[in-house]
């Protein structure tokens, strides 16, 4: 805990109540209101968790304001242009960026952990094959905790450090198996001699029936996908990974929370949601149809992929995807994208808007991420189970760092109750 010198007074009912104020190494200053409930015998209420601090992290630092995303203080920026997805995960991982050797040791550690145990496959199988991938990746994630008994134990590091290792070079695997069930293929096994992000390109497009050579470009443009998602400090999915680590729950049981929590479309699932929302626009003379309907207070549509809890300028992540967007897609040969073409016109056309300036609404990652995905070949169901892949290294980075904590103790919020007082039971004749 940083230390203080600063203290902040409530003064209510006759009571004066003194709490420490630490400060951040950047950021926001919090109270320390630990002592609230003891001393006051009232709690605070915070729904949303809107102004509310809930640990202590050295991960991911994000200026709403600024439109800033460090990861262990490096912008996102200059990573998505001069790293790769691997060495991110090191650096959230270990708090450092490696050097070769370490790098090279860390790849080949995650490399050899690719492969399911081969009775997960049956797992699959217990499926529809139209079920969503987010669906399959919920259960067979789950089930990994039955079969790596070796890595369960939370208050072993060896094991702690086996799990993450296991769950972001296993998590590209159970994602293809996934959509290759999806879309009625036979899964492909991982291979060692390919870089992360090929690897999981291979596994998702490869087929017996002919030789499959991976784009480097579209790699590189899928690498970054996975750097630009793979942290984004206490929001709600790894709040959930927290949450659920706190009471000691295995690491894949945590994961596995984590993904169910990021499905939603108010958070991971807004990616699906866009790009089903620009396509459902069509064209961009239907735009203010859609900006109405969102400004619409009676009307429960939101525009997709706009709108942030912190950011209340852009977040820099969609300046990179909008950036990578154009160039993948040009790269591509694919001119002239109808829906490329709506979300740029969406884009302007919401920033000139008073209700959405106003309120500090700019796309957010999820704005024109699955403008890329879909140009790669992946259904807008396989979006949401991207960013969970991406996001598994941010989930185990915060689980590792709040289970090392020396007074880590089981989350359990409070409430403020509103139900009927004490009564007594009416037997059904008096009802
Ligand atoms: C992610 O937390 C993270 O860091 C998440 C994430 C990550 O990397 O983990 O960044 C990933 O989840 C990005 C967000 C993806 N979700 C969407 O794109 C769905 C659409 N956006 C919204 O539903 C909304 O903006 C949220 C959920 C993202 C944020 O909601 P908040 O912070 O609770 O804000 P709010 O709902 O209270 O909205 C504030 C006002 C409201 O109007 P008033 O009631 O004040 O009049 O802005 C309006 C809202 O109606 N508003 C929108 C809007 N988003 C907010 N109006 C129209 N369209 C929108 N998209």
């Amino acid at each position: 805990m940083a230390d203080t010198k600063r203290t902040a007074t409530l003064t209510f009912d006759n009571k004066s109540i003194e709490m420490p104020i630490y400060a951040p190494t950047v950021g926001t200053d919090v109270i320390d209101i630990r002592k609230l409930y003891a001393q006051g015998d009232v709690f605070t209420y915070d729904p949303g968790f809107t102004s509310t601090a809930a640990c202590e992290s050295s991960i991911t630092y994000i200026d709403g304001d600024k439109g800033e995303l460090l990861y262990r203080g490096y912008p996102i920026e200059q990573l998505a242009d001069e790293s790769h997805y691997l060495e991110v995960c090191y650096l959230l991982l270990y708090g450092e960026l490696p050097n070769a050797t370490q790098l090279q040791d860390f790849e080949g550690r995650v490399t050899r952990h690719t492969m399911l145990h081969e009775q997960i496959h049956y797992f699959f199988r217990g499926f529809r094959r139209d079920s969503h991938p987010m669906a399959t990746m919920v259960g067979v994630v789950g089930a990994m905790s039955a079969f790596y008994h070796d890595s369960l134990d939370i208050n072993d590091e060896w094991q702690r450090e086996v799990a993450a290792i296991r769950m972001i070079a296993k998590m590209p695997t159970v994602a293809a198996m996934a959509y290759k069930y999806y879309v009625g293929q036979p899964f492909v096994y991982p291979r060692n001699d390919l870089d992360y992000a090929s690897n999981f390109l291979h596994m998702c497009f490869s087929v017996p029936a002919e030789p499959y050579v991976v784009n480097p470009i579209i790699a590189k443009a899928m690498d970054r996908i996975f750097t630009l998602h793979a942290d984004h400090e206490q929001n709600a999915s790894t709040s959930t990974v927290r949450l659920a680590g706190s009471s000691g729950a295995n690491p894949f049981a945590c994961i596995a929370a984590g993904i169910a929590c990021l499905w939603g479309p108010a958070h991971g699932g807004a990616n699906q949601a866009c790009l089903e929302m620009l396509r459902e626009i069509g064209t961009v003379d239907r735009i203010p149809e859609y900006i109405a309907r969102a400004k619409d207070k009676d009307d429960p549509f939101r525009l997709m992929g706009f709108g942030h809890r912190v950011y209340k300028n852009f977040d820099p992540r969609a300046k990179v995807m909008k950036e990578s967007a154009d160039e993948v897609l040009d790269l591509m040969g694919i001119h002239n994208n109808e829906t490329l073409k709506v979300a740029k016109e969406l884009e302007r056309i919401a920033l000139e808007d008073e209700y959405f300036i106003s309120k500090k609404l700019y796309p957010n990652v999820d704005f024109y991420s699955g403008i890329i995905l879909e140009a790669i070949g992946f259904p807008t169901s396989m979006f949401t189970p991207i960013f969970a892949l991406s996001r598994t290294v941010g989930w185990i980075s915060q689980w590792k760092e709040m289970i090392a904590e020396k007074d880590q103790k089981i989350g359990r919020p409070r409430q403020l109750y509103i139900g009927p007082t004490k009564r007594d039971y009416k037997d059904i004749a008096e009802r």
